[in-house]
């Protein structure tokens, strides 16, 4: 039961030596193996299998956790909220196919399960739901609320977002029309000059400034307080902002960055100034939008404050299918030579990036995202060898929120033909991002409460337990271009992000990675 300070009871009981549960923990003693490979200067190559054993600790008392999301007021904003109030209301509504029951379809914490492991008397799979692996916050039970430029009560702005059906309107406008948002920041410069119509809810002042920090500092203080929470997550999921620029001495380094702030200096954007209050309130924050709200000194002051922060850019459709789809071309050794995107798109976030400086942000996540996968394949590609990548936005009013993409992928097979997949996605844009939302912010609340340290036998180096790293790279599989601790690879492949958050939350109640290598069907 949420937020009642009693331990959640674990939906299996793991057999083993290594899992040792308690009142308000389980541990595990998990054995991490990976491989090295070591170059010779002769031209020999070793590999060396390399085994590192950890202890993790996982706080298994699940807190009474509060959403608060920047932009709260928009189309995913408005979403989430009714989304989640049909959900815990268990709202059914009739819709011209017939009667429609709230669900979680598109959360991959709430909609898709995990394979535990084979049942001992039928040799069968048995499958679980993502969400019972390790006990985790329910959505229905987190409290929402946030800011907004706009100050429209939420169920006028659900109509403004012209996303949900009017039966599944009427059911929720009583609780949405109770909800306003939180006054903003709000620095023209850095959003298209298109939103101003709407920006009537501000904090005064139109730059940078320690008030702001501490405005929206007090703001997460005090929405805990009211609604009695032990966390608050935060999350952009407000307008694209153009790149802020990256200059020694402003965003640099943390001390910079903070002087900057002090200063009022220009080139500090919004989401930076959430982001660095989030970090000082210390509640994790994650930016759903394509622009640079972590410049390197951001990153080092999360760091240096052992804060949570994760990002960017939801990844919902067209690069989600990318992801994936790329994966398989390049791994089954086809040679993908390009790919051409087109989006058009009628909704508020559509109308932003129609704007020259934000589309450019969005166009730089978009682009870089089958980088690892083509890096990776040595074979098919020379160094520096890159499949041509086009991405192209349109805002096309008539559409709506019902966003077409439309991509052609040609790849290069046997002998010198040619293969061109052609797809056509039309959807909901808002209702593929609200579930990845949420799943953002669950697993993120998740990882504040799981701690590492190198188990004692590996003597000397044993210390303390550790949380994760300041970037939580483990929300790559819903983030278009993940954030990752300073020098470490990115990840962009789909499957390979899945098996991450999969096996990383297996190795906390102490079983080895799924291997899909099914011996037991293959070897009798
Ligand atoms: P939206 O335009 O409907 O909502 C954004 C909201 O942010 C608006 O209500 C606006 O008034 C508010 N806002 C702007 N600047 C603000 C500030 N400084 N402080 C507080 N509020 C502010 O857009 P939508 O569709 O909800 O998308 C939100 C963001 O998520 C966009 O940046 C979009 O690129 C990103 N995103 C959306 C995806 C999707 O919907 N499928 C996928 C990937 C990213």
């Amino acid at each position: 039961v949420a937020g009642n300070g009693s331990a959640a009871r674990p939906k299996f009981i793991v057999n083993s030596p290594n899992v040792v549960y308690s009142d308000s923990e389980i541990r595990s003693k998990y054995t991490y193996r990976t491989t090295m490979v070591t170059d010779g200067e002769d031209g020999t190559r070793t590999v060396t299998p390399k085994e590192t054993v950890y202890d993790f600790k996982l706080d298994t008392k699940i807190p009474k956790v509060g959403v608060m999301l920047v932009g709260l007021g928009g189309n995913n904003g408005t979403t989430i909220t009714a989304g989640i109030i049909a959900n815990r209301r268990g709202l059914v509504w009739e819709t011209r196919n017939g009667r429609q029951a709230a669900n979680y379809y598109g959360s991959v914490v709430m909609g898709s399960t995990l394979k535990l492991g084979t049942d001992t008397k039928t040799q069968q799979d048995v499958n679980i739901p993502f969400h019972d692996v390790l006990p985790m916050v329910h959505p229905n039970d987190l409290v929402i609320g946030g800011w907004d430029i706009s100050g429209m009560n939420l169920a006028d702005a659900m109509d403004r977002a012209k996303v949900l059906e009017p039966t599944l309107k009427a059911l929720v406008h009583k609780e949405m029309a109770s909800m306003v948002p939180l006054p903003s920041i709000y620095y023209p410069d850095f959003i298209a000059a298109n939103q101003e119509e709407r920006a009537d809810n501000l904090i005064a002042g139109s730059k940078a400034c320690m008030a702001h920090v501490e405005q929206i500092r007090k703001d997460i203080r005090d929405f805990k307080a009211a609604n009695n929470l032990d966390k608050v997550i935060v999350q952009w999921t407000a307008n694209t902002e153009r790149f802020a620029d990256l200059i020694d001495g402003v965003n640099d380094t943390a001390d910079n960055l903070l002087k900057a702030i002090e200063a009022g200096h220009e080139e500090v954007s919004p989401s930076t100034v959430f982001a660095v209050a989030c970090i000082l309130e210390n509640a994790p924050f994650i930016n759903g939008s394509p622009q640079n709200t972590f410049v390197p000194g951001c990153i080092e002051l999360a760091e240096k404050h052992n804060a949570f922060i994760g990002g960017d850019d939801f990844k919902s459709g067209q690069t989600k299918m990318k992801s994936a789809l790329v994966d398989f071309m390049i791994s089954a050794g086809i040679k993908l030579t390009s790919i051409a995107s087109y989006n058009h798109l009628g909704n508020n976030d559509g109308m932003n990036l129609s704007s020259h400086r934000q589309f450019r942000s969005k166009e730089i996540s978009k682009s870089n995202v089958v980088d690892d996968m083509v890096a990776a394949n040595t074979v098919l590609y020379a160094k520096d060898e890159h499949p041509d990548h086009v991405v192209v936005i349109k805002y096309i009013p008539a559409v709506g929120d019902s966003k077409r993409a439309m991509d052609e992928y040609s790849a290069e097979i046997f002998l010198g033909g040619h293969q061109t997949i052609s797809m056509s996605n039309v959807c909901e844009d808002s209702l593929l991002a609200s579930p990845l939302i949420i799943d953002l912010v669950v697993i993120a609340e998740l990882m504040t409460r799981i701690q590492w340290k190198l188990h004692s036998a590996e003597g000397e180096d044993a210390k303390g337990y550790k949380n994760f790293h300041s970037v939580l790279s483990v929300l790559s599989y819903m983030l278009k271009a993940p954030l990752t601790p300073p020098g470490t690879p990115v990840v962009n492949a789909l499957a390979k992000q899945r098996a991450a958050l999969a096996n990383i939350f297996r190795a906390c109640v102490g079983l080895e990675p799924e291997s899909d290598m099914t011996l037991e069907h293959k070897l009798f």
